[in-house]
């Protein structure tokens, strides 16, 4: 198949690149020169293990190229994936800014030759691929075309093996037509046998928003309950175990933390508040999961300043950790974004380290936090250590190390990454979540 796909940001990147490796022959275009530029030499403007290798791997095999140009990619194309951004709009209101997916469609629709599906790959509101579709008739009456939702489901971090072995496919389509050459697209996965759930296109776009809200409701969940634990002194690790045996309730997403952060759960969660409520309906449950998560980055905050004696005023704090999650250097809606502002807010000085995210963070966080080389420089003469981002590389420190180099021996671990009894045997002042 040829396949075109509009935008190389995160999602356009790593789809396109995994197309390719299904043997597919596929053009990535993008407006920014420079971007393409770089990709064309195998440079990645993003942090995402195994793609650098990939993109470089299908490119001298000939099956993926980048350019600017779409009046050469689009005719050509079976089928044109729309990867392009939906940023929360400006008016700060929660809407996903439609902007560039109408632009998109626009100028795709003045280049189609030939029956070609075009497909929404961005997370977009129910009711976005018929605007699309009016778009493309409108601009040029002649296309010959079926519209298609086919969202994705990939983490940051872990997006090649979720692209390559996903739980589901989900395909929204109108024509057989339409569901053929998709089909064809995925048949690599359907031949591991991957489900293709088939949908309505509206039922395509909600699918996208129900899961990832979902999944923030059952991390506000069990941030809740972990905060109750620390009320009546229980384990909220034992109880995630308890619960995650149960089949109908299972093991993942049960890690309370700081709250949830990335370019997905809260723009989506928002994204679909404002969907339901142009219809008059509610989702009483996720506006409930965005709450709690506001109030534990606060809390996260009131925690750290208990266990440095009630003020972080000319405290050193030493953060492990800013991205939203390991394995990324996003910083989007990280929980570092809101709980560092804050201490330094309140007089505290911040040493901090991250392994991939330090460069993104100087454009997040505010002036005044020392950016330091490792987890050890950043410990080193510390009121207190937070562990804010649980990579690899802050599971297994040298606490003895660390211990002996701080001014107080104070760890406050925002992922339960230690052993509460072990920390307190070593002689730190410790502190988890939900995990005294
Ligand atoms: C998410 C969805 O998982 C993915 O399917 C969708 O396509 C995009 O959004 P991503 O944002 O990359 O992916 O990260 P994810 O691993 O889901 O984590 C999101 C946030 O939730 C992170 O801040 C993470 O630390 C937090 N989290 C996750 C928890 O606090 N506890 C958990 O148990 C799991």
């Amino acid at each position: 198949m040829n396949i075109t796909m509009i935008g190389t940001g995160y999602v356009g990147l790593v789809t396109g690149t995994c197309f390719a490796e299904f043997g597919h022959m596929v053009t990535c275009v993008d407006k920014v020169e420079e971007k393409i530029t770089k990709l064309k030499e195998g440079v990645i403007p993003i942090y995402e293990p195994g793609l650098d290798t990939l993109v470089k791997k299908n490119i001298s095999e000939g099956r993926l190229c980048f350019t600017t140009d779409i009046t050469q990619a689009v005719p050509k194309a079976d089928a044109v994936f729309i990867a392009v951004g939906t940023p929360s709009s400006r008016r700060g209101d929660g809407y996903a800014d439609l902007t560039y997916i109408y632009d998109a469609a626009r100028e795709v629709a003045a280049h189609l030759e030939g029956y070609t599906v075009v497909v929404d790959k961005s997370t977009v509101p129910v009711g976005t691929a018929r605007q699309v579709s009016r778009i493309i008739a409108e601009t040029n009456p002649k296309a010959e075309f079926d519209v298609a939702s086919n969202p994705e489901f990939l983490r940051e971090g872990a997006a090649i093996s979720d692209f390559m072995r996903p739980d589901r496919v989900v395909i929204g389509i109108e024509t057989e037509r339409a569901e053929e050459i998709l089909r064809e697209i995925y048949m690599p996965l359907y031949l591991r046998d991957t489900p293709i759930v088939s949908t309505t296109i509206e039922t395509a776009e909600l699918a996208k928003y129900a899961a990832n809200a979902f999944l923030a409701v059952k991390i506000s969940f069990i941030n809740e309950i972990a905060n109750v634990c620390e009320a009546v002194g229980a384990n909220v690790t034992d109880i995630a175990k308890a619960i995650g045996m149960d089949g109908r309730i299972g093991s993942k997403f049960l890690h309370p933390g700081p709250g949830y952060g990335g370019s997905c759960f809260p723009k989506d969660t928002l994204a679909l508040m404002r969907i339901v409520q142009e219809h008059g309906e509610n989702v009483r449950v996720v506006e409930a999961a965005v709450e709690v998560n506001a109030a534990q980055k606060a809390r996260m905050v009131k925690k750290i300043r208990e266990m440095v004696g009630g003020s972080v005023a000319g405290k050193t704090i030493a953060v492990l950790g800013l991205t939203f999650k390991p394995e990324t250097d996003d910083m989007r809606d990280a929980p570092a974004a809101t709980i560092l502002p804050a201490l330094l807010e309140k007089g505290a000085r911040i040493k901090a380290h991250d392994p991939q995210g330090m460069e993104e963070a100087r454009a997040y966080l505010p002036a005044g936090i020392e950016y330091q080389e490792n987890a050890y420089q950043a410990a080193a003469e510390a009121d207190c250590v937070v562990l804010m981002t649980e990579w690899n590389q802050y599971r297994a420190l040298d606490l003895e190390r660390i211990k002996t180099s701080m001014k107080a021996a104070v760890f406050v671990d925002l992922r339960n990454v230690y052993d509460p009894v072990r920390m307190k045997s070593l002689g730190f002042n410790y502190t988890g979540v939900g995990n005294r």
